[in-house]
Order: C-alpha cells, then structure tokens, then sequence
C-alpha cells in the first residue's frame, strides 16, 4: 500500500474514531438509560467514587476502541481473502465493492457488539437502540441519504441491470461502468471523465444499458441526391461498412431509407459493434467509409437544392429525352436489325426509360398491354404461377425485349415479369411500333417468330395441355389484322 493510502487511510480511522466518540457521548449525555448503567449507583453519593468510576470509563472505552481498531485489520484481511481471492478462484467472479463493503459493515457491528457487551456486560445496547429516540434523529438526519443510496444499491445489486464494463447512460451521462459501490455507480465517459451517479438518483432514472456481452447495434445517418438510385446506394453503404474494424461480421448491416426531405433522400445505416464502448471511433469510420464508397460509386450527398422542371407542351414524362443514348441499345436488339438509322432514331426519340427496384414487377400477368419493353440495364425475369408460387420461366439480359405478345395480338399478358436487380427498360408504345411495321413487314415477321417461340415455351413449362389456339401462320394474320396491316 502506498504511504499516501496509509496516511489518509489512518485520517478516515481517527475521524470516525472521533466521531464515534462524540456519538457514545451524546448517547451517554441525552439517554437516561445509558448513564444509568455506566453509572455506578454508590459514586452518585461519593465523589472520590465518581471519579474512580469516570476513570474506569475511559479506561474502557479506549480498550474498546484499541480492539476495535485490531479487528478492522483482521476484518478487511478476511474481507481481502474471502472476495479477493477465494471467490476470483472458484467462479472466475470478482465480488462487487458493494458485497464486500456490506460484509465489512456487519462484521464491525457485530464484533463492536460484543466488545461493548463483555466491557458493559449490564447494558442492554439492543434496547437503547431501540428505544433510543437520539439515533432515531441521528439516523434519521445524517444518515438519510447514506442509507437511500445503500438501499438503493442494494437493489441494483439484486437486479444486476449492468456490469462493470457496460456502457450505460443514466440523465445526460453516458460512460463504461467502472464500479458500483453502496454510495453509488463510477462512469468513465467518452472524454475520458469520471462521473459519480449516487445510487438513490439512479434509482430516479430511467437507465439506457449496453451490456459488454451483447451485440448493440448503432444507426448511422446520411443522405443522398433524389437523382441516385436506392437500390445501388443500398448496396454501396452495405458492402462500404461490413468490413469495418470493430463492426461485427455476425450481422451484415441493414442500410434503410428513413425518409424524403425536402432536398435528399434520407437514410440509415445499422450496424453491429464488437466492442460497444468504441461507438464513437465506429461511427466515425463508417461515415468515412461511405464517403470513400460514394466517391468511388458516383453518388452525391444531398445540399440544400431546388429542382426546376421545365415541361414542354405534350411532353410531361420526366424521364423522356430526344432519346439519343438509347440508339445504341435499340441497335444491339435483334429484331430492330433491318431498321434503317433513320427509323432506329425515331424509335430512341418515342422511347422512354423507365427505372425498377429489384423485385419490382413492370408486367403483371392477366394485364392489358399497350407497349413492349427492351432491358436497357439490368436483367427482369420472366415468372408464371405454379400453384400460387412464382416459378422463373426465364431471365432477359440487356438487349432483349419482352411485353410483345399483349402489345402485337391484344391478348393479357401472359406472364409477370420482374426485375431481378435494378433495372431500367425503354419503353415503346403501340404507336411507335405501328409506324414501323408500315414500312417493315419483315419486323412483323420477325416479331411474330419470337412471339410463337416463346407462346410454344410457355406452354412446354406451364403444363397447360390445351393446343395453341393460334400456331404461327394465323398468328401473323392475327398480328397484322391487330395493327390493321394487309
Ligand atoms: P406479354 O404476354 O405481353 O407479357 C409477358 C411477357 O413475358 C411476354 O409478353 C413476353 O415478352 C415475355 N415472355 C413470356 N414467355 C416467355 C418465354 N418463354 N421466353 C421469353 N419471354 C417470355
């Protein structure tokens, strides 16, 4: 023990010794029963016996408070080899300071009780602190809120709510758990200060608990442009912050849209941390991550921003251009082959890009169809229903069209498709395509080819054993009736 710990140690010892000292004296002074048997009856009568016996007191007391005194060193050396030692052996468990305090406390009334007893062996000490009405103001004063807090921390003992190690927020503190004493809970907070919660106001107090043990999650905010997509931010963030230090690689994150603001879409990210403690560092990370995530990737931050939309008369879909980055992929679709430049840029200007989240259906079966698709970027798969449960017939990639069949016989839709991850298609109306098959009658060929092919599949996967009504010859006449060619 350092020689500091001795000297104040052995302050605290004279303090109480003095304050024991005045106690027994107001007790002796103010209680009649008290006096009544330190007194001796003859030394009322004698003074030469009133001093002998005065004498014989202090005399007393000074042995009890000298005995006192070596079985506190026997009690905390006990206290020491019970808690400290024994206990840490056979569970591995450290005594909270609470248990150990308690224990010292019971020992020193208990051995002060019989100290007194065999020194006054005539005083009944149970009976004057019954009856006693100068403890009853003592305790009731000095030491009201000494004992709320041990009570109260005799509660939070029994409930165990946190540990030493939890990180817990009590009022406006938050800190990791260094000791929980009968006086009260010791945080060390995220600057590094200890605060000092008494027990009876943590009591008062909801408690937030973070327990070392578990896996506490936090959320992260951030936001991006309206123009970025949700599905590739999701995506970006996800893939950005699972591999963070101190985030726990038992649960991915979960990356959300929270809200739409007046100028961003808003969003979460929650994520699991290995050591809860470090939370700050974390969030720090990850916000950096994202950062790097959002520069590599493309995608913006929101600012405060205000979207002007011009629309042009007979033109209000946001989303239609003079279609000139589409000429490219209308060139790569099969089909669209024997169109002349001329045509293919026609066709671009009429048609209009329409974006889907994965897992988005841009056709439902049993629908009415007025406009085929072609996948510009992504992939949709084409689903029927078996038995109530969605069975993919196939999976169209970039370039491929699909949506012809309703469009060209007037017929439903003859299946759902979805898109299989963010997709965005052109759409083409009836009218555009009309236009074309005026002057390529090898398109309406080509198309109806495509349309019996995929009618014969389906039918092959869909166990439906009823024969086509319409094989390929009378769907060419179907078609061009439709569109009301000759
Ligand atoms: P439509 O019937 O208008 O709507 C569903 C679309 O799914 C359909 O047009 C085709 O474009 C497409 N489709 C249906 N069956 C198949 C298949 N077997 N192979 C490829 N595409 C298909």
């Amino acid at each position: 023990m350092p020689v500091s710990r001795v000297k104040k140690n052995l302050v605290i010892f004279a303090i109480t010794t003095a304050l024991v000292a005045l106690l027994l004296f107001l007790v002796y002074y103010f209680e009649p029963s008290l006096r009544a048997s330190f007194v001796d009856p003859v030394a009322d009568r004698d003074m030469h016996a009133a001093a002998a016996s005065s004498f014989d007191n202090i005399f007393k007391i000074t042995k009890i408070v000298l005995w006192m005194f070596l079985f506190i060193i026997i009690i905390r050396g006990i206290n020491g080899l019970i808690f400290g030692f024994a206990f840490r052996l056979r569970k591995g468990y450290e005594a909270p300071n609470l248990v150990r305090n308690t224990f010292s406390i019971i020992a020193y009334i208990i051995i002060f009780a019989i100290l007194f007893k065999r020194f006054y062996p005539a005083t009944d000490l149970g009976a004057i602190f019954a009856t006693s009405t100068i403890f009853g103001v003592i305790i009731g004063l000095a030491l009201q809120d000494t004992l709320g807090n041990l009570f109260a921390g005799i509660s939070l003992q029994a409930d165990k709510p946190f540990q030493v190690g939890d990180v817990i927020t009590v009022g406006k503190w938050t800190g990791v758990v260094e000791s929980i004493t009968w006086r009260g809970i010791k945080i060390r907070t995220f600057t590094n200060h200890i605060v000092l919660i008494s027990n009876s106001s943590a009591g008062k107090e909801s408690i937030e608990v973070c327990p070392r043990e578990n896996l506490n999650a936090r959320l992260v905010l951030f936001n991006t442009l309206y123009t970025d997509s949700p599905a590739k931010t999701i995506h970006i963030v996800r893939e950005a912050v699972r591999e963070a230090e101190n985030v726990s690689q038992k649960i991915r994150p979960v990356v959300r849209i929270r809200d739409f603001s007046d100028s961003s879409v808003d969003y979460e990210v929650k994520y699991w941390l290995e050591d809860y403690a470090k939370y700050n560092d974390t969030d720090a990370l990850v916000r950096q991550r994202i950062w790097y995530a959002f520069r590599r990737a493309g995608l913006n931050f929101a600012f405060p921003t205000r979207t002007l939309i011009v629309e042009r008369k007979g033109k209000s879909d946001g989303l239609r251009t003079d279609g000139s980055e589409f000429i490219e992929r209308l060139n790569a679709v099969d089909i669209f082959a024997p169109l002349s430049a001329e045509e293919t840029a026609r066709l671009a200007k009429n048609s209009v890009r329409r974006v889907f989240a994965p897992g988005e259906t841009v056709i439902r079966a049993g629908d009415e169809g007025s406009s085929m698709f072609v996948v510009h970027e992504g992939k949709v798969k084409v689903q029927i229903n078996d038995n109530g449960t969605p069975r993919t017939v196939t999976v169209l990639n970039e370039g491929d069209f699909f949506g012809e069949m309703a469009l060209f016989t007037g017929e439903p839709r003859t299946a759902n498709v979805v898109a299989a991850e963010e997709t965005e298609v052109l759409e083409i109306g009836f009218q555009a395509m009309k236009h074309l098959f005026d002057t390529n009658p090898d398109l309406v060929e080509a198309l109806t080819h495509t349309i019996a092919e995929r009618r014969a599949d389906l039918k092959a996967k869909s166990e439906d054993a009823r024969p086509d009504p319409m094989e390929s010859a009378g769907l060419l006449a179907a078609v061009k009736r439709f569109f009301g060619i000759n």
